[in-house]
C-alpha cells in the first residue's frame, strides 16, 4: 500500500476528493495532511476523517523558503510518504525540497498547461477569450506548473463565464481528474490521462 502525504494552503475540496477516493482496492492511502495555515479549513475535514494533520506556518519564516521547508520536512518525513501531493498549497518550493521528493511529488493546477503558469489562470482564459479551460496534473519539478504531465481535463468556456463560475466548472472538473491520477500513478502507471 503506499502512503500519501497531501499539502494543502486552504479549504481542500482537492484533498477531500483525494481522500474520498482511497478507499478498497485503491492501491494507496493517506497518511498525512499538512499546511503553511494553521487556519487552513482542510485541516478540520481531514481531522475529521480520522487523518493525521500538521500545520507549519510559513509567516515566521519570513523570506527564509529553506527554514520553512525544514520545518515542513518534520512531520512529512516522519509520516514517511511513498507519494506527495499539492492540493491547492500556494507556497513555492526550492529545488532542494523538490528533489526529496522527485518522480513522486504532483500538483494539481487550475488551467490547460503548459498555458497560465502561476495565479489568476481562469482570469487570464476569459481576457484571451479561450473556447476551453481545464486542469493539470503534473509531476512537479523545479520549474514551476512545467513538470511532466500526468492528466488533464478540458471544460468548455461558456458565454457570459465569470471567473466565479469557470472557477467552478474547472474545479469539479479537477475533483474528477486527480483521483483519476493518484489512483493510476500509485499502481505504477504514468501513460498520460485526459478527460473527457
Ligand atoms: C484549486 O483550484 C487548485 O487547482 C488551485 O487552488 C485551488 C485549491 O482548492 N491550485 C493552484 O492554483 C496551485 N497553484 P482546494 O483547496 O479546494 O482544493
Amino acid at each position: 500500500m503506499k502512503r500519501v502525504a497531501i499539502l494543502i494552503s486552504g479549504g481542500g475540496s482537492n484533498m477531500m476528493a483525494l481522500v474520498a477516493s482511497m478507499t478498497g482496492d485503491h492501491p494507496a492511502r493517506p497518511v498525512l495532511v499538512a499546511a503553511n495555515d494553521p487556519a487552513a479549513a482542510g485541516l478540520a475535514r481531514a481531522a475529521a476523517r480520522g487523518i493525521p494533520t500538521a500545520a507549519v506556518d510559513h509567516r515566521p519564516f519570513g523570506g527564509d523558503r529553506a527554514a520553512f521547508e525544514a520545518a515542513l520536512l518534520a512531520p512529512l518525513e516522519a509520516a514517511a510518504p511513498d507519494i506527495v501531493c499539492l492540493a491547492g498549497f500556494m507556497r513555492i518550493l526550492t529545488p532542494a525540497f523538490v528533489d526529496r521528493f522527485a518522480g513522486r511529488m504532483l500538483n494539481i493546477h487550475p488551467s490547460l498547461l503548459p498555458r497560465y503558469p502561476g495565479l489568476s489562470t481562469h482570469a487570464r482564459a476569459l481576457a484571451a477569450g479561450d473556447a476551453e479551460a481545464g486542469c493539470t496534473v503534473h509531476l512537479v519539478t523545479a520549474e514551476l506548473d512545467a513538470g511532466p504531465i500526468l492528466g488533464q481535463g478540458r471544460v468548455p468556456v461558456l458565454p457570459g463565464d465569470t471567473v466565479a463560475s469557470l472557477s467552478e466548472r474547472v474545479l469539479a472538473m479537477e475533483h474528477r481528474l486527480y483521483p483519476m491520477v493518484l489512483r493510476r500513478f500509485a499502481s505504477g502507471d504514468l501513460r498520460r490521462l485526459d478527460l473527457p
